[in-house]
């Protein structure tokens, strides 16, 4: 938990585009100075350019986030512009769903390296300053992909579920030294970002969310310190619940109410 927010430094990473640049601007609205980063350095100037309404500090770092000496640079970059950093937001992430056979190792090579190793390397480099502050808080960004295995996205809800697992672990494992860890999960996601590039409506069933409502999620997580929080519009708890009790009868489901049609119909093209 940061209080208060104002005047906090943030180093948000995937802030090119998608979900990124509203969780930037919702940031900026509340006083936290921020570092932007992604590969597209022309589309982080637009939207650092956007954010200049909100009279906060904005800075673009562009950098792969798989590749160990730019994770340095940002690190170094943004401290060395902005000051110590307190908030660490994970969020530059991909998917590359279809038939697990058609990967190639290298497809899901680089599926878990920027989804996971890179996510998790950055909170390794960060930690140890916020640590020795007694002030931090890591935003990680997880997916109900990750909460409930979804065909077509095998390699995708296996990187998010080790998101979520190594998040839950570590903000245990670091109760009490001022840095706090938080997972937001959202499902499917309208209007931006990576499910809307589809151009399709999500599954009635799982329903879909707006992308400011993953931003506020975003935010809130850093003003309540809640270690986990899903954005959906239908209550997952039950279904998940359902899941732990009776797997095969939401195994049935999926497949009787269509789910498993809407998934194979997004992901997967015929041969
Ligand atoms: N949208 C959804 O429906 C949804 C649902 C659940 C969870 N999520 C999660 O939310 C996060 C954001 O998703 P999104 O929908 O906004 O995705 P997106 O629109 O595809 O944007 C991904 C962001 O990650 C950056 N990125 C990709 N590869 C990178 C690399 N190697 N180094 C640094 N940055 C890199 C991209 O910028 P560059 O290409 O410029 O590098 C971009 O800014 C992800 O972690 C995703 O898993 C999204």
């Amino acid at each position: 938990m940061i209080r208060p927010l104002r005047g906090a430094n943030a180093l948000l990473t995937g802030g090119s585009q998608g979900l990124g640049p509203l969780m930037a601007r919702q940031l900026a609205e509340a006083g936290v100075n921020l570092a932007i980063s992604a590969r597209s350095a022309d589309k982080l100037e637009a939207v650092a350019q956007s954010l200049r309404d909100t009279g906060a500090r904005v800075i673009v770092v562009p950098a792969d986030v798989t590749v160990g000496t730019d994770r340095v640079r940002l690190l170094t970059q943004t401290e060395r512009v902005l000051g110590p950093i307190d908030i660490l937001i994970n969020n530059a992430g991909m998917e590359n769903n279809g038939r697990y056979q058609d990967k190639s190792p290298a497809e899901i090579t680089q599926l878990v390296d920027l989804n996971v190793t890179a996510p998790m390397l950055l909170t390794r480099a960060a930690l140890p300053a916020m640590l020795e502050r007694r002030r931090g808080h890591i935003v990680n960004l997880g997916s109900l992909a990750g909460k409930l295995g979804l065909p077509w996205g095998s390699v995708y809800g296996g990187t998010k579920a080790a998101i979520i697992a190594w998040s839950q672990a570590l903000s245990i494992e670091l109760e009490g030294s001022g840095v706090s860890v938080s997972v937001v999960s959202p499902g499917y996601v309208s209007d931006t970002g990576m499910f809307a590039v589809h151009g399709r409506k999500a599954h009635p069933i799982l329903g879909e969310s707006k992308p400011e409502a993953v931003a506020r999620a975003v935010v809130r997580v850093l003003e309540t310190g809640a270690p986990e929080i899903v954005v959906n519009p239908t209550p997952f708890g039950p279904l998940q619940a359902l899941h732990a009790l009776a797997p095969g009868l939401i195994r049935w489901g999926m497949n009787a109410l269509g789910i498993n049609r809407f998934i194979r119909e997004t992901y997967v093209k015929p041969r």
